[in-house]
């Protein structure tokens, strides 16, 4: 058996809405993390999931009139959901836990039990604040200006009967774990969860592990009416779906403890503190290393409510391809640190990085390899080391300066050094000027040819590091750079000359075609434009009002009135003149705010109604003597006014009751 095992995994998302581009993050740098490993001889468990209990997910259950369980069938399982979506993005997970899962549930009601059974566990009753949608109690001192500290949202009172986990009792040793072992990365987040939650005033808290007010988790079988908390519901994940307490799986001793958990930075004090001390009360191995990475920002919201920018994951690989999608979130970001997501970036490092540097790259030689030999390179080259050595160096050295940083999960820095490797081969092309040995094949075929081929190498070599990014096109590049199977293997990324000496190339489609920014982005914003309007009701109509008396409403004068001139106001894009015929023999002037909806002159001589008896005011510096009457409604979010027109027969002044 294969000794080098890695276990990696993603937080369980919460199916309670769609996944944003936000969430995606995180599980491709896992898949990317995974598939390096895979390919560098590992033996790997990637394990991701959801998390579908909770009170979240009971309430958003009940406003859509379908249980808990079909609602996270719909967002889990149906077409256009969270397992379609890891599809479509190319997530090569080995396994996926669902928190519903009957396994998953029989081991969670055994680990509560076992744990109330060693007096870890102990029933109490809970008085404090409580954040629905983060599903964390707090203690009055702990909020921010009366807020959750997480996510700065309303929390609210809570007060109920409930079991307790010993957290405190674990708070020396979980300190000693964060400070003095590289359990938590990145180090900066260590002495956050130390100075907040441990070193605290009062120190650190037991933490409430049941629920009574709402059913929707998993049951305490010994205690009905509790349902466990689902925090610990949720971080015993990464250990029933290896087979902890169940029967469904026999991969604990394979794969247990993980090598790595990545999570985002606002669960990082449930990883690093609350999950360590589970284990040690369970007596288990502590995972290796947690790793909170920064989070995607739009417009400095965690959040995707922001508008301004399209964050749907299918639309953005629809539109860019999965690969270049992937590629983007771990080449911009550093993975520790927050980054702000825009639209103009994506396109921009598309542009730049892959339709520039690494598109042309590829496409510059293959069609210089068809041009000059026909596709296929001759045996015979003439090596030039003053020109040739700095490349091959490079290459050669690119998969240990890689590695180093993929093994800090420095995706950015690891893509870097990839990307100085194309960009010092497309210099290469120029410093060789293939085209000007070109014009002289007897004398310099052979050296056209080890110009050449030196290239093919170096995009082979760039291409292997890069599968794990962008597994389909590193795929297509190598059909077209004629890199059989054995040029392709992480072994063959150290070496120099792998592709045979008479290799055939074939160009093929262009793989990143440059994207014009400023038609895309308008394009963008058109998109997301219509999708607003289509996600509105479509018609609206005000709700009525109060009944009023009889008395009341015969005090308005409604009348028949015809327009006897009607235009624009100077300097207002709402309002219209009208001077009116109300049967006085007096004209009637009434400013009417429907310019966005009439032209003046295709209402003159129409009989509109007016109410004649409020008093006068001004409007833009002009007197209105009275009020039109017009129909209102919105539609997709827009108010829509008629004006109220009658039949032409009926004459000027006349009453309307
Ligand atoms: N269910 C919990 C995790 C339980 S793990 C035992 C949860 N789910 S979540 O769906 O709300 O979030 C899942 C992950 O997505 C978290 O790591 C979170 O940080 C990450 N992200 C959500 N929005 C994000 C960004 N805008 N940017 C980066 N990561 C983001 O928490």
């Amino acid at each position: 058996m294969n000794d080098k095992r890695f276990y990696i995994t993603t937080p369980i998302y919460y199916p309670s809405g769609k996944l944003h581009i936000g969430h995606a993050y995180c599980t491709v740098a896992t898949d990317a993390m995974a598939r390096y490993k895979r390919l560098s001889g590992y033996d790997v468990m990637f394990l991701t999931g959801t998390d579908e209990h909770g009170q979240k997910i009971e309430d958003k259950a009940r406003e859509a009139g379908v249980t808990p369980q079909q609602f996270v069938d719909d967002i889990v399982a149906a077409p256009g959901g969270v397992l379609d979506l890891w599809k479509l993005m190319n997530i090569s997970y080995d396994r996926f836990i669902r928190t519903t899962d009957d396994y998953h549930v029989e081991s969670i009601q055994k680990i509560f039990r076992k744990m109330y059974d060693n007096g870890d566990i102990y029933k109490g009753s809970y008085k404090g604040k409580y954040c629905k949608p983060c599903e964390s109690f707090w203690t009055e001192s702990q909020l921010t200006d009366g807020k959750c500290p997480d996510c700065g949202r309303e929390v609210q009172d809570a007060e109920e009967e409930a079991y307790f986990f010993r957290a405190s009792k674990y708070a020396g040793r979980v300190r000693d774990l964060l400070l003095n072992t590289g359990f938590l990365e990145p180090r900066s987040r260590v002495n956050e969860m130390v100075n907040n939650f441990i070193d605290c005033e009062g120190g650190l808290q037991d933490l409430c592990v049941s629920r009574t007010s709402f059913t929707w988790g998993v049951p305490v079988d010994f205690d009905p009416g509790h349902v466990v908390y689902v925090w610990l519901d949720a971080l015993f994940n990464y250990m029933t779906a290896l087979g902890y307490q169940n029967d469904k799986y026999d991969d604990l001793e394979n794969f247990w403890p993980a090598d790595v958990h990545f999570l985002g930075k606002e669960i990082v004090r449930f990883h690093a503190i609350y999950w360590p001390a589970f284990l040690m009360s369970m007596g288990l191995p502590l995972p290796k290393k947690v790793y909170g990475h920064g989070w995607l920002n739009f417009n400095g919201d965690k959040m995707s409510k922001s508008k301004g920018n399209v964050v749907d994951p299918h639309l953005l690989s629809e539109r860019y391809g999965v690969d270049a999608l992937r590629f983007f979130l771990l080449r911009t970001f550093p993975f520790g640190s927050d980054g702000n997501f825009t639209n103009e970036l994506l396109i921009q490092t598309i542009n730049v990085d892959l339709a520039n540097d690494l598109g042309n790259l590829v496409s510059r030689t293959t069609a210089m390899a068809e041009k000059y030999f026909g596709g296929k390179l001759p045996e015979g080259r003439q090596p030039n080391p003053d020109l040739d050595d700095s490349l091959t160096a490079m290459v050669t050295g690119l998969r240990a300066r890689y590695e180093e940083q993929m093994e800090k999960f420095q995706f950015q820095n690891a893509l870097e050094d990839v990307f100085k490797v194309i960009q010092r081969a497309n210099k290469y092309i120029d410093e060789n000027a293939p085209w000007a040995l070109a014009k002289d094949m007897d004398a310099n075929g052979a050296r056209l040819a080890a110009v050449l081929y030196n290239l093919l190498e170096a995009v082979r070599v760039c291409t292997v590091l890069l599968i794990p990014f962008m597994p389909e096109s590193c795929g297509k590049i190598f059909t077209q750079i004629g890199a059989d199977k054995a040029a392709q293997t992480w072994d063959s990324a150290e070496k120099w000359g792998v592709l045979p000496a008479n290799v055939s190339v074939a160009k093929g489609e262009n793989l990143f075609p440059r994207i014009d920014m400023n038609k895309e982005l308008a394009e963008l914003d058109r998109i997301q434009e219509e999708a607003r309007k289509a996600a509105l009701p479509p018609i609206e109509i005000e709700p009525q009002l109060d009944l009023v008396d009889f008395d009341t409403f015969s005090k308005c004068d409604f009348r028949a009135v015809k327009v006897k001139a009607c235009e624009n106001v100077r300097k207002s894009d709402k309002l219209l003149k009208f001077i009116l015929d109300d049967g006085t023999g007096v004209d009637r002037q009434i400013l009417s705010g429907i310019a966005m909806y009439y032209k003046p002159e295709e209402l003159v001589g129409k009989t509109l109604v007016a109410i004649v008896n409020l008093p006068t005011r001004k409007m833009m510096s002009r007197e209105s003597q009275g009020m039109l009457i017009s129909a209102v409604h919105t539609e997709q979010g827009e108010e829509r006014l008629h004006l109220i027109m009658v039949d032409d027969n009926i004459p000027a002044g006349a009453k309307l009751c």
